[in-house]
């Protein structure tokens, strides 16, 4: 790993790699460490703010018997849930992968012949970066999670390296312009701000990069998306007895709200929308039908700045 990419995620200085395991931030004298294989780059003065985030979810996803001790589960996403808990979700976030390398990635690498630098944003157990990684291209898999049946701990069961990286959406460890792809991996909609976390990541993105936010859901209403909102904070109180609402997330986008970023950053979006099967074409029809709220869509987005 080039000490040169990390910096400190407080005040941006570039880091010094003190000791293998160790980058000291010559400013103002904070250590970050790498523990059981993963950096630790998340603020002391996050840690509370993320604390029962991290506590309520990961008892949620634990209880909907995500993970696995098998290497052979993690290598199989997401073509195979060979757990047999979640085939539904995975098949959906097959189809978006194929559509992330085929139409987005391959287009990206072709012209730059060299692999890619990703950072896989919000990677959870890291089946992305571990597929990325077999392609050759350089990932940082990032997240808040560091467990190893859900989050970055899961690093250890795969066959293909990527840097595992504890760190928040608003304050990335990585210099300006490093990537040529990031890309929001179900996570995006956690995002406490949206301005603020594509700021950063426009931060972080190369002049010709593309920033993808892939498998978060899009209404046409935000009363849609609001009501949404309410049903999976009901429905969880009445499973686990919290409705694991403690952060701000804005939860949800809708398409208004995404012509607002693009003006307001400058940025240019690009929507594919992968084929789930007619079942899951047909949701808004079957809603009208039966006088349900408006159904989620999944698109791939893909932003790029402004030239
Ligand atoms: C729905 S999960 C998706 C996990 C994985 N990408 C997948 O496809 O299974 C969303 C992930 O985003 C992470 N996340 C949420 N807010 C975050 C933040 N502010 N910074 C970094 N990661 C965050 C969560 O910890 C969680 O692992």
């Amino acid at each position: 790993m080039k000490q040169e990419l990390f910096i400190c995620p407080r005040c941006r200085t570039r880091l010094e790699r003190t000791t293998p395991e160790r980058f000291t931030c010559p400013h103002d004298g904070l250590e970050f460490w790498n523990v059981d294989g993963i950096w630790r780059f998340l603020l002391p003065e996050s840690e509370a703010h993320y604390a029962r985030f991290i506590r309520d979810y990961e008892a949620i996803r634990q209880a909907e018997g995500r993970g696995s001790n098998s290497a052979k589960y993690y290598q199989a996403l997401p073509f195979k849930d060979l757990s047999g808990h979640l085939k539904r979700d995975w098949r959906i976030r097959a189809r978006s992968f194929k559509l992330l390398v085929n139409r987005v990635l391959t287009k990206l690498q072709d012209p730059l012949e060299r692999s890619l630098k990703v950072l896989d944003l919000g990677a959870g157990n890291g089946w992305l970066s571990n597929r990325l990684a077999a392609q050759g291209d350089r990932v940082f898999a990032i997240d808040l999670l560091v467990n190893d049946r859900d989050g970055l701990g899961a690093w250890k069961y795969y066959e293909h390296t990527f840097t595992p990286v504890q760190a928040e959406f608003n304050h990335l460890p990585i210099m300006d312009r490093f990537a040529d792809v990031v890309i929001f991996n179900a996570s995006f909609h956690y995002s406490e701000d949206y301005t603020q976390t594509l700021e950063e990541a426009l931060r972080v993105l190369s002049p010709k990069g593309r920033v993808v936010i892939m498998d978060s859901p899009v209404y046409r209403r935000s009363t849609s998306g609001e009501k949404m909102v309410e049903e999976r904070e009901a429905q969880f109180q009445e499973k686990y007895g919290f409705a694991s609402d403690n952060l701000q997330s804005e939860n949800f986008l809708t398409y208004s709200r995404l012509d607002e970023l693009a003006k307001k950053l400058n940025i240019q979006w690009k929507f594919f929308t992968p084929f789930y099967g007619l079942r899951w074409m047909l949701r808004p029809l079957t809603s009208i039908f039966l006088q349900r709220r408006e159904p989620s869509k999944f698109h791939l987005i893909v932003g790029r700045k402004h030239a």
